[in-house]
């Protein structure tokens, strides 16, 4: 079935201006003209003005662009906030918004220039715009504190946009200890923790961001059921005494033949019965959609590693049977964004 609906020359407009657009949600957001019209919805533009420090001109240029776009709505003399912007600050997931439009300017932007070029190359050339020489994202950001300080603030909020969608749908029913492969800061440990209290979870990730890790499982006063561990996922044998393995937004990093190796070092480490758990964005099997996993594709193809991409849900199903797994099971999220849970079992 095809996603998209026939294309518009409006939707031409969008599409060639897509990078403007994003500018005006940019603004609209570091200016504060979204938390603004939250707190004081339907203000005039002398008035929007006024609390923004800002001169007529510029502001008739922003509301211009964000009510064109359908961010604001005009009423009368007065704008508001769109209903989606009036959710999102409603469900509190406004500030993750603002961390994601930062990751947007600071990370993938620069990057994105070399989209068509890592296409034609089939890597990712636009890691040649983050400074230091490792062979991936993650092993380059810690040549720049203060971009992996960014980083790992801002994929953390990535993975609060859409894990409630893992501790929905990952049932850890009759589970006992997690091992949270490549499991970042923590940030999906400690959600699976607090929702799951009698389990315990082990998360592996590179030196120097489990101490990253270590700080915030304290801060959440965790820190006597969920333990860290500097490892080399690839290199390193995985810890044998746990019954489930979780890759969160892990395997989209990979190239399939590294993802199968991936799988069977899990498939090693748990007992017969065990369980495996993939978490993160999907595209559909048709290949056209959604809309998200195909704009998100942008910086996956030029940025993280040279073989990084939003695989198809029957890509893992057929990892998982190369890998000896078993019964895998598709748990779609349902949201706005395209995350779901795919499981097997040994
Ligand atoms: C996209 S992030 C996902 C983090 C976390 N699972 C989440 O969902 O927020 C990928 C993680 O894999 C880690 N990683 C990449 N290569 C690794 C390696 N060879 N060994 C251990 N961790 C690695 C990175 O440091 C990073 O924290």
């Amino acid at each position: 079935m095809a996603h998209a609906s026939p294309l518009t020359t409006d939707g031409l407009v969008q599409i060639l201006f897509g990078s403007s657009a994003f500018q005006m949600l940019r603004a609209g957001s570091d200016l504060g003209l979204f938390t603004l019209l939250h707190r004081r919805p339907c203000l005039t533009p002398p008035e929007i003005g006024r609390e923004l420090d800002l001169a007529e001109r510029p502001v008739q240029i922003l509301l211009l662009g964000t009510t064109a776009l359908g961010l604001t709505v005009r009423q009368g003399d007065g704008y508001e906030n769109a209903d989606v912007l009036n959710g999102l600050f409603a469900e509190g997931t406004w500030e993750i918004i603002e961390d994601l439009v930062e990751y947007e300017e600071r990370i993938v932007r620069p990057a994105e220039v070399d989209f068509t070029a890592s296409l034609r190359e089939n890597t990712n050339v636009g890691l040649r715009r983050i400074k230091g020489t490792g062979e991936d994202l993650y092993h380059r950001l810690s040549a720049d504190p203060e971009l992996e300080q960014l980083f790992y603030r801002c994929m953390r909020s990535w993975s609060r946009l859409s894990n409630p969608v893992l501790v929905e749908k990952a049932d850890l029913t009759g589970v006992r200890h997690v091992l949270d492969v490549g499991g970042g800061d923590g940030v999906n440990a400690i959600a699976l923790a607090q929702a799951n209290p009698g389990v315990e979870f082990t998360v592996l990730d590179l030196p120097g961001t489990v101490e990253i890790a270590r700080k915030k499982i304290a801060e959440h006063g965790l820190s006597d059921r969920i333990s860290v561990r500097a490892t080399d996922i690839f290199a390193d044998t995985y810890p044998t005494d746990h019954d489930c393995v979780l890759f969160a937004n892990q395997l989209v990093i990979w190239s399939p033949e590294e993802n199968i190796r991936l799988l069977r070092k899990a498939h090693a480490a748990l007992p017969d019965g065990g369980r495996v758990l993939v978490f993160n964005a999907m595209s559909d099997d048709s290949g056209d959609g959604p809309l998200y996993a195909a704009l998100d594709n942008v910086y996956f193809a030029t940025l993280p590693a040279a073989s990084s991409t939003i695989y198809r849900w029957g890509q893992y199903e057929e990892w998982f049977a190369a890998a000896g797994f078993v019964k895998p099971e598709r748990l779609p999220g349902g949201r706005w964004t395209p995350h779901g849970v795919i499981s097997a079992v040994k």
